[in-house]
């Protein structure tokens, strides 16, 4: 039905010193936010948050509003309607409005000023209302005061602009015209920005140390004219040079933080000619201007755990319809197997950023797959999820579509279109084979490839990164996207890309390894692994102990695995499944997936082990029964797993390959 855009903000120069009359000079980020027209109610949908406003007969009535999304949106429909005298009811809006975000948000790039004046557009679109560009800048100005109280009023001017500015305070955003765009990295450098604080404390500093912070500002201020005039040059090399001047007499007035230094000289030293702090400072983001390095600026971020992106700043805004466009469909199917933990993952330190609590050490195996196809299709008014020839709504299919939009923000892109997703599973979903695990590897990897297209194939991205990614929607999946013995770390909290997996050992380094799984049922399990561990973290007096013993296994089963050592490694990975299921099973309530046939299943791997058989017993979220073993007693393992009373079938798997992108072509 339509699709609206609007850019995110950069600050280029002069940030706080814009608070004392100095002029900041900032550039549009191309798209920023979008929103998408659908049938609906007058909603407002954030996948990316996982909320979702009330219908607008709500907003509209007379209970009190407690989500600022909410506020926003009635703000935003009663500017709208009354700048035009057009009467706004509960039916005025028969559409829902989905946002979507290909920056960053809370990190100081315009996120809501983007959202705000998408919306807007939308609902002009959607309603008809002919508003003009100042009934537009009202509204979103309304929006924006929702958000952040009292703003300046430059992001939503920006937002809505495109192209860079120098915005002064007291008199807007004065246009700069004639000005070609320019490609910026931008790290993020993992700690939340401070703009109250710093802000404050640059306050502070003028009442201390009047004549430092008079003469910083003055200098900024001719950092800013020589930048200006550096950009309308293409003098890159000038540009580069007022922004770390800038950057140093930031940290003058202590608006910088360790991170932000350090973010800045990985930037220099990979190549970059500028890199400085934007927006607060304290935390936040970095800007780095790297001509031709942007690649190496950015892999020396990753290599040190800080997450980044590529963006053109100061574009014209995007036409506002991105979506009829005569744009290719672009398809790409990947396939991953699923693994075994032997050293569990059990908990999350951070688990917004879906970050591990303990290491973990894994078997990929080989022939229990999931087969991933994405259509990214610009004609498609929404994403859509067949799973298992099933299609699928609701949450499953908004964790496709959060995937989605992730993998396209850390990629740098503007926006995506809507997609089809094809999953196919070869063995029982959400049943304890870890089935999110190979989902989550194939559609990071099938997503990568329809969003990239062939540069994907030619030149792949590390898989530690794509880890990184797969990760985010489910922890087990960053090992799959590694073939044979793999560990995924402990993540720091608030560091998105902290835990990537990496691999210990490939899958033809250890050929005699198998794993044997009883199959009990195909049935789904009653309680997901995310929402088992959560509870255990949160109620389990035996989680504590779980997680502080948890990198002593990690080092011994890494020991043993390197010394080939089976019957070592048997023994870790059996103690890591008792001590988390023990731990899942003390939570209030219990959470216990263990059943007859799993405990059945323990009691003969131990009795084959009387026997001279070395065999080990594990067990994931779910009811199968798993043993640890080598090709030569495999057989024997599984016909002691399949007499266990209940068990219906066996499966014996060999150490698999890790995530592979398959073909990636676009269709006309
Ligand atoms: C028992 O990876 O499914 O299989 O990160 O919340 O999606 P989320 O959890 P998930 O948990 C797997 C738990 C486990 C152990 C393991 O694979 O390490």
């Amino acid at each position: 039905m339509g699709k609206t855009s609007a850019c995110g903000k950069v600050i280029l120069l002069g940030e706080h010193a814009v608070v004392y009359g100095v002029p900041a000079l900032c550039g549009a980020l191309q798209g920023g936010a979008t929103v998408e027209i659908i049938a609906g109610q007058g909603r407002l949908l954030v996948p990316e948050w996982d909320v979702a406003t009330p219908p607008l007969g709500e907003l509209l009535g007379p209970a009190p509003l407690t989500s600022s999304l909410a506020q926003a949106l009635r703000a935003i429909c009663e500017s709208a309607f009354a700048s035009v005298g057009r009467r706004l009811d509960a039916g005025a809006l028969p559409y829902d409005f989905v946002a979507r975000f290909a920056i960053p948000t809370g990190a100081g790039l315009g996120s809501s000023a983007a959202l705000s004046v998408a919306l807007v557009r939308a609902i002009d679109q959607a309603a008809g209302l002919g508003l003009t560009e100042q009934h537009i800048d009202a509204a979103a100005f309304a929006a924006e005061c929702v958000f952040h109280g009292s703003p300046s009023g430059l992001d939503h001017t920006v937002a809505q602009r495109g192209g860079f500015g120098l915005y002064r305070r007291g008199q807007g955003l004065s246009p700069l015209g004639d000005t070609p765009p320019l490609r910026l990295c931008i790290g993020h450098t993992g700690r939340a920005r401070d703009t109250k604080g710093r802000v404050a404390r640059v306050a502070e500093l003028t009442q201390q140390q009047p004549e430092l912070t008079t003469a910083c500002f003055a200098r900024i201020g001719a950092l800013v004219e020589e930048a200006v005039t550096a950009l309308r040059q293409g003098d890159l090399a000038r540009l580069g040079q007022a922004m770390n001047e800038n950057q140093a007499l930031l940290r003058k007035l202590d608006v910088s933080c360790e991170e932000i230094e350090h973010v800045c000289q990985l930037a220099l030293a990979a190549g970059a000619l500028g890199a400085k702090l934007t927006g607060g400072g304290g935390g936040g983001c970095v800007v780095a201007l790297a001509p031709g390095r942007e690649q190496e600026v950015r892999s020396a971020w990753q290599a040190a755990g800080y997450s980044s992106f590529l963006v053109e700043v100061g574009g014209e805004p995007p036409s506002l319809s991105l979506s009829q466009q005569a744009k290719p469909v672009m398809h790409a199917v990947a396939t991953a197997n699923t693994n075994i933990a032997l050293v569990k993952y059990w908990g999350k330190c951070d688990p917004a950023l879906n970050l591990p609590a303990v290491p973990s050490l894994s078997l990929t195996l080989a022939g229990l797959s999931t087969r991933t196809e994405v259509w990214l299709d610009p004609s498609l008014v929404a994403d859509e999820l067949v799973l298992n020839e099933k299609s699928v709504d609701g949450e499953p299919l908004r964790k496709v579509s959060r995937q989605l939009d992730r993998v396209t923000r850390y990629l740098g892109l503007p926006g995506r279109p809507f997609a089809r997703v094809l999953s196919h599973n070869n063995f029982p979903t959400a049943a304890g084979l870890a089935s999110s695990a190979s989902a989550f590897a194939a559609l990071t990897v099938a997503a990568y490839g329809a969003l990239l297209g062939e540069t994907a194939l030619a030149s792949p991205l590390s898989r530690s990164l794509l880890s990184s990614w797969a990760r985010q929607g489910s922890g087990s999946a960053a090992r799959s996207l590694f073939g044979g013995l793999a560990v995924l770390g402990v993540g720091t909290p608030g560091q998105i890309d902290s835990a990537q997996a990496s691999q210990l050992v490939p899958e033809d380094g250890w050929p005699e390894l198998r794993l044997v799984i009883g199959v009990v049922s195909d049935e789904a399990k009653a309680t997901s692994s995310t929402d088992g561990m959560t509870r255990t973290a949160n109620t389990s007096p035996y989680y504590s102990p779980f997680v502080a013993g948890a990198p002593q296994d990690l080092l011994e089963a890494t020991q043993a695995v390197l010394a080939q050592d089976l019957a070592r490694l048997g023994r870790i990975a059996e103690r890591s499944a008792l001590r988390m299921h023990a731990s899942a099973m003390a939570a209030d309530p219990g959470v216990v997936y263990l059943r007859g046939s799993t405990i059945e299943g323990y009691h003969s791997i131990v009795q084959l082990r009387q026997h001279g058989v070395e065999a080990y017993f594990t067990c994931d979220a779910g009811p199968h029964p798993k043993a640890l073993t080598t090709v030569a007693q495999a057989e024997r393992v599984a016909a002691a797993l399949a007499a266990v009373p209940g068990v219906k079938r066996t499966i014996i798997a060999s150490p698999g390959e890790g995530a592979r992108l398959v073909s990636v072509e676009a269709l006309r």
